[in-house]
């Protein structure tokens, strides 16, 4: 064609609610490749959106990184616009580009606008969880819950709050992936199509100039996402989408490696779950440049971005402008981290929380573990007035890892018992080897790895046992001695497997959580250089 060919790889379909508005994103982006001298071609891949995926779009993240990469691969691309933004569109996207090679700029998704219910600010998924608790607790009716809904979800884009997809799209932001500003530029802002535009226009010149976003990251830009995820008060679930990303990049990065560069990082973004504010209004006090701008202790500058500035550059003259939304290094949101790991016997490998979102009287706390084998038996039992279940209990959840579910689903924030409620409780000490969505809050610990599908120690706990976590120290501890475990583990029998499909596939390959779920065999592989006459 004379010219250079960008695909525009478009996450949108009817289906996916948050990304209702990129069918016409991509016609800016388009525009934006045309007027700068490119030839664009859209190609759509698999949506993921949470709303309506079952039973978990973290079972398919691998599946959109491995179908980015076989359309980037497979086509005459010479670069790429990468539209997403819905939790796991984002590491999907990203993982897949960088294993295809190609020079590739991504282009967030946005927030959806604010959401006000009677008065008071309530978003997505935040106030979801906080509702159905009071919906449960007899304070809200069923017209109550028809009105909430319309007000906590307003508009395209995704959630509004700080969670896993603004986690997400922040932090590849954070890494030099998109344009500067980008990932808090509300979905249905005039700066959005501006912004898609710019993408496009900035893509035909990564076609002729720029390296792929593989030869770009390097353990650096890891660790400034790091930083970024503290400051935020971000989601749970970067840890595993991360340390996958990274690995797809060959960087060995770790859940010790993230907890060591968000070291000491406060918690200075106001924003839903930790905060009391919307993407929108982050947006307006500065936006990440904002933000990164008050985080030059911490973060790497000479780290290069997609542009090939410096993210000294880009930070380079911002403002913040409200700091009560962005708040000083002095007056952060929390005395406590946005997330943090531990380890332990009932945890070899790590598990995860968010203390920035826990009960500070939880911190620290001991208690008899109930134990539920499943999401169903959970279900079915967590009301049973005969388990005798107490607020100073600690409910265990087993059977919701990458093997065990399969595809680790958001399981972790496990329901308060209806009794509880009524008495007033709203959170407990909850362990998992689930993953819980970004949005949400309490003292969940996550990810617990090696999950209990493979026999981590999770599955040796039974109802009764006593577990004691300090989350200051890091520590997770099963009070069973080693000899009565070993009893158990030999009494241990793996559940069943998936017998075929995709479930199967993903059951067989799949890493652990501390691994980042990736499938290993798509980990990056020097020793064979794909034919380029059939590649
Ligand atoms: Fe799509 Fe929250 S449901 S971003």
């Amino acid at each position: 064609m004379g010219r250079p060919v960008i695909g525009v790889l478009n996450t949108h379909s009817d289906l996916a609610t948050c990304h209702q508005h990129l069918k016409q994103r991509a016609e800016d982006v388009k525009r934006g490749v045309m007027l700068a001298g490119g030839f664009p071609v859209e190609l759509p891949t698999f949506s993921l959106g949470e709303v309506m995926v079952k039973p978990t779009t973290m079972l398919y993240r691998n599946f959109l990184a491995m179908e980015v990469e076989e359309l980037l691969r497979a086509h005459p691309i010479d670069a790429a616009v990468l539209m997403g933004g819905c939790d796991k569109t984002t590491p999907g996207l990203i993982m897949g580009a960088i294993s295809a090679g190609i020079p590739s700029i991504f282009v967030p998704a946005g927030p959806m606008v604010g959401g006000s219910f009677r008065g008071r600010k309530v978003g997505a998924g935040t106030h979801t969880r906080e509702y159905w608790d009071e919906r449960k607790a007899g304070n809200l009716s069923d017209q109550d819950w028809l009105d909430l809904e319309p007000a906590m979800t307003r508009s395209a884009g995704t959630c509004q709050t700080m969670g896993t997809a603004s986690t997400m799209t922040s932090l590849v932001e954070a890494m030099g992936l998109t344009l500067p500003g980008a990932s808090s530029i509300p979905a249905v802002h005039a700066d959005h199509p501006r912004m898609a535009a710019d993408a496009g226009a900035l893509a035909v010149q990564l076609a002729d100039n720029g390296i792929s976003i593989g030869e770009l990251l390097t353990r650096t830009h890891f660790e400034n996402a790091c930083v970024a995820l503290m400051a935020l008060g971000g989601s749970t679930n970067a840890a595993v989408h991360l340390i996958a990303m990274a690995r797809r990049a060959g960087v060995d990065f770790t859940l010790a490696d993230m907890a060591r560069a968000g070291q000491g990082v406060p918690v200075l973004a106001d924003i839903f779950p930790s905060g009391e504010y919307f993407m929108g209004d982050f947006h307006d006090a500065g936006g990440l440049r904002g933000l990164m701008s008050r985080l030059s202790d911490w973060l790497k500058l000479d780290a290069r971005t997609v542009a090939g500035s410096t993210l000294g550059d880009v930070i380079e003259g911002a403002m913040v402008w409200n700091d009560t939304i962005i708040r000083p290094l002095d007056r952060p949101v929390t005395d406590r981290p946005a997330f943090s790991v531990l380890t332990g016997n009932l945890a070899p490998e790590g598990a995860v929380m968010k203390p920035s979102s826990a009960s500070p009287e939880l911190m620290v706390h001991e208690g008899r573990a109930v134990v539920f084998d499943s999401a169903r038996d959970m279900n079915e039992r967590l009301n049973d007035p005969a388990l005798k279940i107490g607020k100073d209990d600690i409910l265990v959840l087993r059977g919701g890892g990458p093997v065990g579910a399969p595809g680790m689903p958001e399981w972790g924030n496990l329901a308060i018992p209806d009794a509880l409620l009524k008495e007033g409780v709203r959170d407990m000490v909850r362990i998992s080897d689930a993953r819980m969505s970004g949005t949400h809050y309490g003292t969940c610990i996550l990810h617990v790895s090696p999950e209990s599908a493979v026999c981590g120690p999770l599955a040796l706990v039974r109802t009764g046992d006593r577990i004691a976590l300090d989350a200051n120290a890091g520590t997770l501890e099963l009070k069973v001695d080693a000899q009565e475990l070993s009893r158990r583990q030999a009494d241990w029998r793996p559940p069943a497997s998936p017998a075929r499909g995709w479930a199967k596939l993903y059951v067989e390959h799949v890493g652990q959580a501390h691994e980042g779920c990736d499938f290993d065999f798509l980990a990056p592989d020097e020793t064979t250089t794909p034919d380029p006459e059939i590649y």
